[in-house]
Order: structure tokens, then sequence, then C-alpha cells
């Protein structure tokens, strides 16, 4: 065989593995508005830099006449590129390819790009678009989960993990996602769930539509294993890009760190959104961009337990984590859902050398019923676990309330937060001034020939001893009371004074968080 005949023959074996599942499936995966598996990896990446590999893998599958069929690349397009110039390795299953599903060598594959990623110790990201197990190939689909999810385990905390669902991610398979570090979301095209709708009706007798179930928006808003939801698959792969743009290539780095901005002092100013009435609630996160490099922050979460903000900005020019209370929902209680979002961005941040701004207003944990037998103490108890384990540097704002285990939670100075400033407008106290009042002060106002008068009066002497910040400053707990414009320049200096920062925690084969 010639040079000329080979090098053909090779541009024919690929062209068919490259055809995917055939154009009628593609066609179909178009009419759905989805993208095929390479279009996605070629959105997603730097242009031109994609390289594939495992293109001439074939499944492993006998039974079932699978002997006799054809799968090319066995539904999994796996390689490497680069994002923002920056390394990745990724892979996207093919729905066109008998659904995605993943066989015994489909899943070799994923696994064998995950061992690159380790290695290389650069990103993963993994595009699921699937119906599960391959059901044709039995347990051997299932060790293929298996060899993913234990992947996932070791590369937790040494490389970002990304998950993007664009299709169905049904059965076991939703626990990769659930395993990694950010779950992205379409509008109208990601389905997960474990057992879907007809499993449910069977069992349990109740209907429902896939999308109700576990579409997009049920999974960002409602059950917060999503991270980012996105109404295209293109803004989906734009705000991938800008996530990338934040966080570094692994444990060893930091984030590449920008240009230093100023904010955006006209457009985000906090005199004009920070309330002189202490009642009333205003959006923290116009206090963070007020605050933050060309006022810009790449929000987390953002429709799942809004009483909590956590994202990322940056400041002179670096990346930093916030995680704030949200005033302007439920006045920015921690309840079970927003601890658990604050807990999981805290140790992302800490495992990927970021550093930590809290910005701290809120009465306190969520009393109830519900939350209690929800498990707002083992719940609660990981933010605590989360910031007390954190290395990176940690500095917290106390800009308003700041009570009970409230106060301790937010990156109190007792869980070695590295400095606290706190606003003239902080109330630090163990409950508010009209709980507090009621209580100490109960047989004074039941006795009082006015009793509405002395409580008030009550109130008011609570408030003066304790809904302030000085006394905390004068025990040390408060390092500075600043003027809330000082703020970014104080922020900021204590990034830079703790550049150095070394830590290290008690030996141990590892803690033990409230799970
Ligand atoms: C083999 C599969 C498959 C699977 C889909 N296909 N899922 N083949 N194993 N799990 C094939 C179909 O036979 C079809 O092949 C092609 O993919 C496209 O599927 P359609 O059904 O035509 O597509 P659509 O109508 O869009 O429906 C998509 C779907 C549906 C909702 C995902 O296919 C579905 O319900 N699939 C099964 C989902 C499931 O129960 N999976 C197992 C989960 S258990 P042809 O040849 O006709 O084109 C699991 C355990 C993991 O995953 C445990 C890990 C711990």
């Amino acid at each position: 065989m010639s040079v000329n005949s080979k090098t053909h023959e090779l541009k024919q074996r690929m062209q068919l593995v490259l055809q995917g599942g055939g154009e009628k499936a593609v066609e179909k995966q178009k009419a759905i508005g989805k993208l095929t598996a390479r279009e996605r990896i070629l959105e997603l990446l730097d242009e031109g830099s994609f390289h594939e590999y495992d293109l001439f893998v074939q499944h492993s599958g006998r039974d079932f006449d699978m002997d006799k069929k054809i799968l090319p690349g066995d539904g999994v397009v796996t390689g490497t590129g680069t994002i923002n110039g920056y390394p990745v390795c990724i892979y996207a299953q093919d729905f066109t390819v008998a659904g995605g599903s993943l066989g015994f060598m489909h899943a070799k594959k994923i696994c064998k790009i995950m061992d690159h990623a380790m290695k290389l110790k650069t990103p993963i990201i993994g595009i699921n678009d699937s119906g599960g197990a391959r059901i044709q190939e039995g347990v051997n689909a299932l060790s293929g989960y298996g060899d993913i999810f234990y992947r996932n385990t070791m590369a937790s905390g040494v490389i970002p993990q990304i998950s993007v669902i664009l299709g169905p991610c049904a059965g076991g398979a939703v626990y990769s996602p659930a395993l990694t570090d950010f779950v992205f979301v379409v509008d109208k095209i990601s389905k997960m769930f474990i057992t879907g709708p007809d499993v449910i009706k069977t069992v349990l007798g109740e209907e429902i539509s896939q999308e109700d179930l576990g579409g997009a928006r049920v999974h960002a808003e409602v059950s917060g294993n999503a991270h980012f939801f996105a109404e295209s698959e293109q803004e989906c792969f734009d705000q991938i890009k800008n996530l990338f743009t934040y966080i570094p290539w692994n444990n060893d780095k930091k984030a590449e760190p920008f240009p230093a901005k100023k904010p955006r002092s006209k457009e985000y100013k906090i005199s004009s959104v920070f309330p002189s009435d202490p009642a009333k609630p205003y959006d923290v996160r116009h206090i963070i961009k007020s605050i933050v490099d060309n006022s810009e922050f790449l929000e987390v979460q953002e429709l799942f337990a809004p009483n909590i903000v956590i994202g990322f900005a940056r400041i002179n020019g670096e990346t930093v984590g916030f995680v704030a209370n949200q005033p302007i929902a439920l006045a920015g209680v921690l309840d079970c859902n927003s601890s658990d979002k604050a807990a999981r961005f805290i140790r992302f941040c800490d495992a990927f050398n970021i550093p930590l701004v809290t910005l701290e207003d809120l009465p306190g944990y969520l009393p109830g019923i519900d939350q209690e037998h929800a498990g707002v103490i083992r719940h609660g108890a990981k933010i605590l676990y989360a910031y007390s384990e954190a290395t990176v540097p940690k500095i917290t704002v106390i800009l308003r309330k700041a009570y009970g285990g409230g106060y301790i939670a937010m990156c109190s100075s007792h869980l070695k937060a590295d400095f606290v400033f706190a606003w003239p407008t902080a109330e630090i106290a163990v409950m508010g001034p009209e709980g507090a009042a009621n209580i100490i002060f109960r047989s004074e106002i039941m006795k009082s020939e006015n009793p509405e008068k002395t409580r008030k009066e009550k109130i008011e002497e609570y408030k003066q001893k304790f809904a302030n910040p000085y006394v905390a400053a004068s025990y040390g707990y408060v390092d500075a009371v600043i003027q809330p414009n000082e703020t970014r320049d104080y922020i900021s200096h204590a990034l830079e004074i703790c550049k150095n920062k070394t830590q290290e925690n008690p030996k141990k084969k590892h803690g033990l968080p409230p799970f």
C-alpha cells in the first residue's frame, strides 16, 4: 500500500467515525436545539485547539446482536484543547450514537482522559448527553460508572471538574456531575434525575413531566444541583469560559491575575444602596460590585438559596471568592440550603487557593420546625466546618447584623478569620435588641405601669450597650471599625498583607465534615 492510499484510508476511517450516529440522528438532535458532541467541543475550546483521541475505539458489547453493530467512537468524543489559552481535557457524550449510552469502552475512553487530566494537572470538562448505562452491556456498563465516580473523587480538590448537562443525564449517571465542582445546565435541554417519570409513576403513582422533574430550572432553583443556568448552549459555553478566567488550573496554582481596575463607582456606590434604616433590606450584590474590580461579579448558584450570595470577583486583579448574606431574601438568614451552598463554595476556594471575603448581615440561623426537622443543625455545621478548616486568606466585613450563631458562622475571628472589619452600623450581639430586651427585662416590663414605654426604653438600652461594633472591638474580635467607603481599601490591603500566609491544620488522614 502506498503512502497516499494509506493516508486516504485514514481519511475514510475518520470520516466514518466523524459522522457519528448518522444524518437522521444528527437531524433529530438539531431539531430540539442541540449541537452535536464535536460541535459543542469546538464551540467551547479556543479555535483550532482541539485534538481528538481514541477515535477508533470500538464497543465491546456482544449480546443482543451488539456484535453486529458499529458504534462510532463508542458514543463519546474525548480530547484536549485550550480555553483562554490554557490546557483542558474534555469529553462529550454523543447522543446520536446509541443515545450516548455508557458502555464498557465508552467509560474507558472517559477514564483515560480523566487520568490524563490528573497526570497533567489540567481541568476536566465532561459534557453529558446520555441515556445512561448501556442496557445491553449489563454490569460492564455499571462498572464504567464506578470507575468514573472513583476518578471524580480522587480528582476532587486537585483539578477543577466541570460538568455540562446538555441532554438527558439519568440514573446513576447523575452522580458524576454531583461529584464535580460546577454543574452547568441549559433551559429545556438539560434533564437530570435518578429515576425518570415512568418509574415514578409505576412505583409511586405520581405523574410529572421530565422538565418539571429534573429540568434545568428545577436544578438551578430548587435542588441546587446546578451552579450555572443558561438559556442556550452558546450562553452556557460563554459562562464556562468566563468561569475559567477566575479559577486556577489546579491546586498548585493561583488563578491568573488580571490588570487591576477600579470599581465603576458611578453605577455602584455603597451610599446609594445601603439604607439608613437598619430594618430595611438592600441587595448585597450592589455592595460587592461597589468594591470589586470593574464592578464585575460572577455569581454562582444565583437562583438557589438566594439568602446567601456566593461568587467570584477580582480585587486589584486577583481572584477572590465572596460569601455574603443577602438581606433582600429571608433577611439573609442561614438555613439548610444556604449553609450547604456556602460551605461547598468555601471548600472550593480553599482547595484552589482563592482568598475568601465574607460580607455579613444576618439575624442568625432560621428558626422553625421545618428547618429543625430538615437538619439545620447538621447542614448549619457545614459552614462552621468549611470556614474553620479553610487556610486561604479570610477577610470578613460586618456590615450590619451579626447576631448569635450567625455572628460566629460568618467567618468570625473565632473561626480564624485573618481580619475582621466592621462598619459603624454593625450590630454584634447574641440576638436582636427587641428579642433580647423581651427576655432579659421581662419582669421589669411586666411590672411597669407603662409596659410598652418600658419595653421601648429597654430595647434602646440594649441597643446602646450591645447593638454596635465597639464592644466586640474592645475585646479585639473586630480588628478595625471602618467607614463603608474604606471597605475596598481595607480588603485590598488585607489581601496584600496575607499574600504569604501559610497555615497548616493538624495532620490527619482526613476530617469528618458533617456531610
Ligand atoms: C442503550 C440506549 C439507552 C441505553 C437510549 N438508547 N438509552 N441504548 N442503553 N441506556 C438508545 C435508544 O435505544 C435509541 O437507539 C437511541 O439511543 C436514542 O434513544 P431514544 O429513546 O430514541 O431517544 P429519546 O426519545 O430522545 O429518549 C431519550 C431517553 C430514552 C429519555 C434518554 O432513550 C431513555 O429513557 N433511555 C433509557 C434511560 C435509562 O433508563 N437508562 C438506564 C438508567 S440506569 P436507536 O437504535 O433506536 O436509535 C443507569 C444505571 C447507572 O444508568 C448506575 C450507575 C451507578
